[in-house]
C-alpha cells in the first residue's frame, strides 16, 4: 500500500438552473465630483474663518492702529477746538451755487470735518458744516450771540443717522418750492431739517427719534475763521435740546 494520500474528492457544485445568480444592475456612472467645488469650499470657510479672526482683532485695535480704528467699540480719544472753515468759503461756496443754479447740491458751498476726534477716527464722528440758504437761519443761535449775524446763517451736525447708524448723505433732499433743505439719510430714508437736524420724515420721525447732534461753533471777527468748540448730543443717539 502506498502512503501517498488521495485527494478527498470534493462535490462538484453546480448552480442550479433555477437559482440565478442576479446579475448585478449596470451602476450609473456617478458623476465625478468636482473638486474645484470642494476646493472652493474649503477655501471659503478657511476665508471666513480669517476673517472673522480679523474683525475681532481690529475691533480691539488700539487707537494707534487709525485705520483699523473704524471698528473700534471704544470713542478715540476727544480733540480740542477744531479750527473748521472761514466764513469767507463757505459763503463763497454758497454764492457760486446760487449764481449756478445749484443750490440742491450742498457740496458746492459745505464742508465736512471730523470733530471732535481726529480725521483717523470712524466716519461715524463726522460731521457737516453748512451755510444755510437764505433766507434760513438757524435756530438754536442765540440772538444775544455777539457774531448772530454771521453764526445763525451756518449749521453743523453730526452725520451719524439716529435709526440704524448710517451715515446721513449731506446732500440734500431738498423739497423745490417749499424753501425746506433737508438731510437725508440712504439706508431707510430718514429725513433731518437742515436748519435744526430735527427727523421730519422717514423712521427717525416715525419713532419720534432724536436730532442729530449739533457741533457748536465760534467765530473770529479779526480772522473770519469758524471753529468748532463742542458736541451737542451723541453720535448715533442725538441730542436733547
Ligand atoms: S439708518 Fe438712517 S434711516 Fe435707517
Amino acid at each position: 500500500m502506498s502512503d501517498e494520500k488521495k485527494p478527498t474528492p470534493q462535490p462538484s457544485v453546480t448552480p442550479s438552473p433555477s437559482v440565478k445568480a442576479p446579475a448585478s444592475p449596470a451602476q450609473p456612472a456617478k458623476p465625478a465630483i468636482a473638486k474645484t467645488s470642494a476646493i472652493s469650499r474649503r477655501a471659503f470657510v478657511v476665508g471666513a474663518l480669517g476673517a472673522s479672526t480679523l474683525l475681532a482683532v481690529a475691533a480691539f485695535a488700539p487707537p494707534s492702529l487709525p485705520s483699523w480704528n473704524i471698528l473700534n467699540p471704544l470713542p478715540p480719544t476727544k480733540e480740542g477746538p477744531t479750527l473748521v472753515t472761514s466764513w469767507n468759503t463757505l459763503d463763497t461756496k454758497y454764492k457760486n451755487a446760487v449764481s449756478a443754479g445749484n443750490l440742491y447740491s450742498p457740496s458746492d458751498y459745505s464742508e465736512f470735518f471730523y470733530f471732535p476726534y481726529p480725521v483717523t477716527a470712524s466716519p461715524y464722528y463726522k460731521n457737516v458744516i453748512t451755510r444755510l440758504p437764505d433766507p434760513l437761519v438757524n435756530p438754536l443761535v442765540s440772538s444775544s450771540d455777539p457774531n448772530y449775524s454771521i453764526l445763525s446763517k451756518v449749521a453743523a451736525w453730526n452725520l451719524t443717522c439716529v435709526h440704524l447708524r448710517c451715515i446721513v448723505n449731506p446732500g440734500y433732499a431738498g423739497n423745490p418750492g417749499s424753501g425746506e433743505f433737508r438731510l437725508q439719510c440712504p439706508c431707510h430714508g430718514s429725513q433731518y431739517r437742515l436748519t435744526d437736524a430735527v427727523p421730519v420724515a422717514g423712521p427717525a420721525f416715525d419713532l419720534g427719534l432724536l436730532p442729530l447732534p449739533r457741533v457748536k461753533l465760534s467765530y473770529d471777527s479779526a480772522t473770519g475763521n469758524i471753529t468748532a468748540t463742542d458736541l451737542d448730543g451723541t453720535a448715533g443717539v442725538g441730542r436733547t435740546d
